[in-house]
């Protein structure tokens, strides 16, 4: 079996008429960090969506490794807020299966991610009483305590401060040296100097990428 969790082939995407992504070919492999910049609208959250298979490309394929576990943190939740959830049920959400229960594996896994990113003090506040950042953090939390082959994550660190994107830093670093990929979208520096490669969008004139040691 090879290391590609992902394998993403000329994929070309339109919302309506417009294209907004073309000729996008990237490997996201076991192990291993993909960056995802670019400028505001240039496409990053639409090729995360194709990536999760929120989204159907237009044209090329997306694929996905046999049996993949994908974990997503979009960019937009503000779905989330009108359910009266609380930071603990927010984060336990991401150790949901059907038909089982959450048993003693998945509250340890719970309540240290909670630990993590300074959310304990916070678990029985609801979702939509936070700050910025702490909801953030919660859903952070939410798609890491996920069991997943790959991380896919739209700004997670947007609205945090220092200490706390380290600690997001930090807990994908570790995701990373246990086998998982890791495909982030961003701003950040610090996001992008996490990753072993980059891919950056330029608008619809298409893509560039490099890996750490600046390559194409
Ligand atoms: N649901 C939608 N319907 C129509 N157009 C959309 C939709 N979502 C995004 N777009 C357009 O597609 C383009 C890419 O948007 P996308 O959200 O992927 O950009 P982005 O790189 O993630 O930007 P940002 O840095 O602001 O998060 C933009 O021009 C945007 O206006
Ligand atoms: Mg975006």
């Amino acid at each position: 079996m090879g290391a590609e969790i992902l394998t993403v082939e000329n994929v070309g995407f339109r919302y309506g008429g417009t294209p907004v992504l073309r000729g996008i070919s990237l490997r996201v492999d076991a192990a291993s960090t993909v960056a995802v910049t670019g400028a505001n609208g240039s496409g990053k959250s639409t090729l995360l969506h194709l990536l999760a298979g929120v989204e159907a490309p237009a044209e090329g394929s997306v694929r996905r490794r046999a049996g993949c576990r994908l974990a997503l943190l979009p960019q937009r939740t503000s779905g989330i807020d009108a359910l009266p959830l609380t930071v603990a049920e927010c984060v336990r959400i991401g150790r949901f299966r059907p038909r089982r229960r959450l048993d003693r594996g998945d509250r340890i896994a719970v309540g240290a991610i909670m630990e993590r990113l300074d959310l304990a003090h916070l678990a029985r506040r609801r979702l939509r009483e936070l700050s910025g950042g702490q909801r953030q953090r919660a859903l952070v939390a939410q798609a890491l305590v996920q069991v997943a082959d790959v991380y896919v994550l739209d700004e997670p660190t947007v609205a945090l401060d220092a200490a706390n994107r380290r600690h997001v830093h930090d807990l994908l670093a570790e995701r990373v040296r246990a086998g998982a990929a890791v495909v982030i979208a961003g701003h950040d520096a610090a996001d992008a100097a996490l990753a072993d490669r980059t891919v950056r969008l330029a608008g619809i004139q298409g893509c560039t990428g490099t890996d750490a040691s600046g390559q194409h």
